[in-house]
């Protein structure tokens, strides 16, 4: 078991709302204390974006092998932490490239392609079921919903057991409390063995038909002669879901958010402009993502930061900290569409790590809003929304449980 570092000793956020609204501390820190030593979880914090993108990448000085770590959401149990030399992204190079390699045979350009007809349909379904109301939910109905249900479609999971496998993705990925940790251990345990018992029947029966899903592409991908097992697949499958699904369902609720509530001439201008969107998403992830953060632990000593670091040292690396660092960004913490440089974000990290799943997040947030913005001439918030009252913790950090939104459709 890692020990697990609480961010919130680091953060000292007095609330919610103030978490999801992070800036004034990322802008204390990024101009006051870049890089500092925090006793009581006794960790590095790193702010500016040189450094950030350093310890993300630099894995002679930074690995990404633990033993602590303050990612307190995973599939924390017997059946999702096994690590074969098959399955272990929580490695550094060269280990690493195994996995990293066999897992990419199922997000390859041509997968991609082969999936954007199927994300379409997806979302014009949850479209559809939204009928006539004029306000709707749109974390219930589309923010939270689309991740899971394109998964399990990309996956292969029979339509009709995809409400089986949200509420185990829901169970899986809870993040720790500070309180009743058992309990959420055992629902956790629970739901893995759920998942597992369930899907492992369902790669052995692909194998004897393979089609065009990501387990299909799981059971191809072949690297120095070696092949996934079952087991492995399985393995694959959760990372797959840990890492794709509270994320995406974090960035789309944040920018329907952002929509309302940051600047509310965006919605306008992407649908008089839909060339625009692409970059949107980008902007959205750089400034809207919060709070992104990734640890590593040093390999050996070093002083590459300008900070004598002793091997076995946590570093947190703020991505979203970063992503408002003005020597990167001009005007940083103002919310710009037509920003010509914001792909930069360190959203989705950066080096051998970097995220796999990066296109098909993309692809899913332009599907989504693009078709979304088809059907929704304009938004309006609803008066009286209380921030505070409607966030939730999540593997993504705080993030929306309710937004509603009055929709004025075409
Ligand atoms: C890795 C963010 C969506 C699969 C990462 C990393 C970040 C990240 C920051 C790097 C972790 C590190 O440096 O240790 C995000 C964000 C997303 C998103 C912000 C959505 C907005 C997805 C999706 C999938 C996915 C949709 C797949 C379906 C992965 C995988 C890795 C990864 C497999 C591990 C890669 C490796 O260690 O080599 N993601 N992700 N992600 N992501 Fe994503």
């Amino acid at each position: 078991q890692k020990e697990i570092i609480s961010l919130a000793e680091i953060t000292q956020f007095r609330s919610a709302a103030e978490e999801f609204n992070p800036f004034d501390w990322y802008k204390h820190h990024l101009e006051h204390e870049p890089i500092y030593y925090n006793e009581v979880t006794n960790s590095w914090n790193v702010f500016r974006y040189e450094d950030v993108k350093r310890v993300l990448s630099d894995y002679e000085y930074f690995s990404n092998v633990r033993t602590r770590t303050t990612i307190s959401a995973g599939a924390d149990n017997e059946e999702g932490q096994h690590n074969s030399g098959r399955v272990n992204l929580n490695s550094d190079p060269p280990e690493h490239r195994k996995s990293r390699s066999l897992l990419s045979a199922a997000f390859t350009p041509r997968s991609l392609k082969l999936w954007e007809p199927r994300i379409h349909e997806v979302v014009k379904q949850l479209i559809r079921d939204m009928g006539d109301e004029p306000v709707i939910d749109i974390v219930k109905t589309f923010s939270s919903a689309l991740p899971t249900i394109v998964i399990a479609e990309l996956l292969g999971v029979p339509p009709e057991d995809r409400f089986l496998f949200k509420e185990w993705v829901d169970h899986l990925f809870l993040p720790l409390p500070k309180d009743n940790i058992e309990d959420v251990q055992e629902l956790k345990r629970q739901a893995a063995k759920e998942y597992y018992d369930y899907l492992y029947p369902h790669i052995v029966q692909k194998r004897l038909n393979l089609t065009d899903d990501i387990i299909s592409d799981l059971i191809r991908a072949e690297v120095d002669g070696e092949r996934l097992t079952d087991d492995e697949i399985v393995r694959m499958t959760m990372f797959i879901l840990g890492a794709g699904i509270e994320t995406t369902s974090h960035l789309l609720a944040c920018t329907f958010y952002s929509f309302l509530y940051d600047n509310d001439q965006v919605y306008a201008e992407i649908q008089s402009n839909r060339d625009l969107l692409p970059n949107a998403v980008e902007e959205m992830l750089r400034y809207r993502f919060h709070v992104a953060k990734m640890d590593r632990t040093v390999k050996q000593d070093n002083d590459v930061l300008g900070v004598a670091l002793k091997k076995g040292d946590v570093v947190v690396a703020w991505m979203s900290a970063a992503n408002m660092d003005k020597d990167m960004f001009d005007d940083p913490f103002t919310l710009n569409i037509h920003r010509s440089n914001n792909k930069k974000h360190l959203t989705f990290g950066n080096g051998p790590h970097f995220c796999l799943g990066a296109p098909l997040a993309r692809l899913e947030a332009n599907i989504g809003l693009g078709l979304f913005m088809d059907h929704f001439e304009r938004i309006e918030p609803i008066p009286g929304f209380a921030l505070e009252e409607n966030l939730t913790p999540s593997a993504a950090g705080q993030t929306l449980a309710y937004l509603p939104v009055r929709v004025f459709r075409r």
